[in-house]
């Protein structure tokens, strides 16, 4: 007879806790989520969500340039575009970058009480879900920020800056991991390293102007 074996770890109160609780899903309030997008997005949202497009990674780092004080769209892809994650990193990158509205918005939008900001990071957890914030407020083509690898590039509402600046479309597929999402509401990109990923009509709706897609990097 085999006998399986499991690692045991080190007993504290917090993981003694964490033994028996149940594995939540990272979730969006229903209520918020329909005071901050039209009939339309919450169409989007929802078929986004029915998608097959998961990106299975226990921790994945999100980075949203030119996120303006939106907090809903990096939970909208987490909410949809992830299977199950215990651990979520998003940087948010602006020339104007206040941290409390963001956080003000993410309170709103999770029901989240508990927000702990240290400087420019800020922590949260939402059930089993850690969600840590990091908030660079510069301009991310003068001073591109230190950043190795991420999981998801997003961009909304940013088409005159990435016209502008080419190269900044380079670098930041470079950074992007394989199979890494790369999601933008501006023009179709082609390119052999990213390959777009067919979604509903509706999901469009997401975008500033109605053109939000979804690519991943082959
Ligand atoms: C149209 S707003 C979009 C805001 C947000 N993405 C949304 O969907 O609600 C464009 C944002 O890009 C920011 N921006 C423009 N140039 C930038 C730069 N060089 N570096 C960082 N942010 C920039 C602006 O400050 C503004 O907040």
């Amino acid at each position: 007879m085999s006998l399986k074996t499991y690692s045991i770890e080190p007993f504290t109160p917090n993981n003694f806790k964490s033994f028996f609780k149940k594995r939540v899903k990272f979730e969006i309030n229903e209520k918020a989520l329909r005071e901050n997008l039209f009939s339309e997005g919450i169409k989007g949202f929802e078929d986004l969500q029915k998608s097959e497009v998961k990106l299975n990674v226990k921790k994945p780092v999100l980075f949203y340039p030119g996120c303006g004080f939106d907090a809903l769209l990096p939970l909208i892809v987490l909410k949809t575009l992830f299977g199950y994650f215990h651990e979520a990193t998003i940087i948010f990158a602006d020339t104007i970058l206040p941290i409390s509205p963001v956080i003000g918005y993410f309170k709103q939008l999770t029901g989240v009480e508990r927000i702990f900001k240290k400087g420019n990071m800020v922590k949260f957890e939402y059930e089993d879900c850690k969600i840590n914030c990091l908030f660079i407020e510069s301009d991310v083509v003068l001073q591109y920020p230190d950043i190795s690898s991420i999981d998801v590039y997003l961009e909304r509402g940013f088409e005159m800056f990435r016209n502008k600046n080419p190269m900044f479309l380079d670098k930041n597929i470079e950074i992007l991991n394989k199979k890494g999402l790369f999601l933008t509401d501006f023009g179709d990109i082609t390119r052999d390293d990213l390959k777009h990923i067919e979604m509903p009509e509706s999901v469009l709706n997401l975008g500033l102007y109605k053109g939000f897609k979804v690519y991943r990097k082959e």
